[in-house]
């Protein structure tokens, strides 16, 4: 019979019954213990499950000796304190994102999950979800040809967050699926936006992030926008996918469309860019709940003992943008180069979580080969 991990949930507010009511749903895995600051927030989520015990103490949860693992849904500003306490502690850990508030807080964490041989999983849920494995599969496959750019918007009136910007708070999803679909780290990014509502903390921006090979993604995040949009637009020089997560069943569109400049003309009177119109067609995707996919993840990790899907490295690939884009925002949109005078570090990052065996290879790793990263201009 297999063993039951036993699990403590740190943050009972928006998120955090997400993550409960996941957990709670996977066999292998016993839900015991969560834990709020805030007593009203504890008791909505033990009402929701009268078999939880509900503590105001995270410390309870982190010393729990009847624990193997403990998840981080609070406020970005604790995660790297919560998660600090809950390795040293010799627990598996599960921190939502953004993992930390900068670089160095996301490497000291994977040196102490290595250390200590334990899981250090973020949750970039996209990544788990069927559309953007989908998108994925195809891009690696060459079926759009060459990316020449992506742009994604993500706007609604949103949950306004104190201790985060609305980069921070809402471009993660879109930066996690670039990463992803590039399989590349960008040379630069640059960063504009402007708080209206609470001095100092933007609630609108708008970020591109140069790649090599001249392909670069732009990204508009925005918690002033009267309708809700999640959509991407990845353009390839053969086909063309829209990615529209608000659809229930059609959330990809792939178009055959593409413009061809003419090898060769004499005069501009032969010259015609050439339009192809092609089908459009809707691939079927197998749904199944992000989260939940996320949630198991984890679990299946700590019961091989395996690297994460999104470990600690992707956690710190995404604190290295957000790091750039906060740094460009601070010059009004100047561009900041990584590894380059005014760019963050270039250390290669640590090629595991923590986790003793290597992962089975479920999916090529971005950063399994040395980073790819060169200080280039921008073109
Ligand atoms: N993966 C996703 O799609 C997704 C979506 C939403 C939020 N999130 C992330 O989840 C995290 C929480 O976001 P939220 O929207 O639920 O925030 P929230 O403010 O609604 O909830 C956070 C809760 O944590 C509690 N808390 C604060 N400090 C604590 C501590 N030290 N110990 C225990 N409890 C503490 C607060 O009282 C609050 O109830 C953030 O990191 C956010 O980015 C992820």
């Amino acid at each position: 019979m297999k063993r039951l991990i036993r699990v403590g949930v740190l943050g009972c507010g928006y998120w955090g019954p997400l993550l409960i009511r996941n957990f709670r749903s996977l066999p292998d895995c016993r839900l015991k213990v969560v834990c709020d600051l805030d007593i009203a927030r504890l008791k909505h989520a033990c009402a929701l499950y009268s078999d939880l015990e509900g503590v105001t103490s995270p410390e309870r949860v982190i010393k729990g000796s009847d624990l193997e693992a403990v998840v981080i849904a609070t406020p970005v500003k604790s995660h790297y304190a919560l998660a600090k306490a809950s390795l040293l502690a010799g627990k598996h850990t599960f921190i939502e994102k953004p993992m930390a508030t900068s670089t160095a807080e996301c490497e000291e964490l994977i040196d102490i999950a290595r250390r200590k041989g334990l899981i250090l999983m973020v949750d970039h849920t996209f990544l788990y979800s069927a559309p953007v494995r989908k998108i994925a599969e195809i891009v690696q496959a060459g079926d759009l040809g060459e990316i020449r750019y992506i742009n994604s918007r993500r706007l609604n009136l949103g949950l306004f967050q104190k201790d985060i910007n609305v980069a921070w708070d809402l471009a993660p999803h879109d930066i996690s699926i670039i990463l992803h679909i590039l399989s590349e780290f960008p040379i630069a990014i640059n960063c504009q936006g402007n708080a209206h509502v609470s001095p100092g903390v933007e609630d609108v921006t708008n970020m591109s992030l140069f790649f090599p090979h001249k392909r670069f993604a732009t990204i508009q995040s925005s918690w002033l926008e009267p309708r809700k949009i999640r959509e991407m637009t990845i353009v390839g020089s053969q086909r063309m996918i829209v990615y529209d997560d608000l659809q229930t069943r059609e959330k990809i569109r792939i178009y055959d469309v593409r413009v061809v400049r003419p090898p060769h003309y004499d005069t501009f009177a032969e010259f015609h860019y050439s339009y192809h119109y092609g089908d459009s067609y809707i691939p079927h995707l197998q749904q199944e709940e992000p989260l939940n996919l996320a949630c198991r993840h984890f679990i299946d990790c700590i019961e091989t003992n395996s690297h994460p899907i999104t470990g600690g490295r992707h956690g710190l690939e995404m604190i290295r943008v957000l790091e750039g884009a906060s740094a460009s925002l601070k010059t009004n949109g100047a561009p900041f180069l990584f590894g380059g005078p005014n760019g963050g570090a270039l250390a290669p990052v640590p090629s595991n979580d923590g986790a003793q065996s290597p992962s089975k290879p479920k999916r090529a790793s971005r950063t399994a080969s040395p980073p790819r990263l060169l200080v280039r201009g921008i073109t």
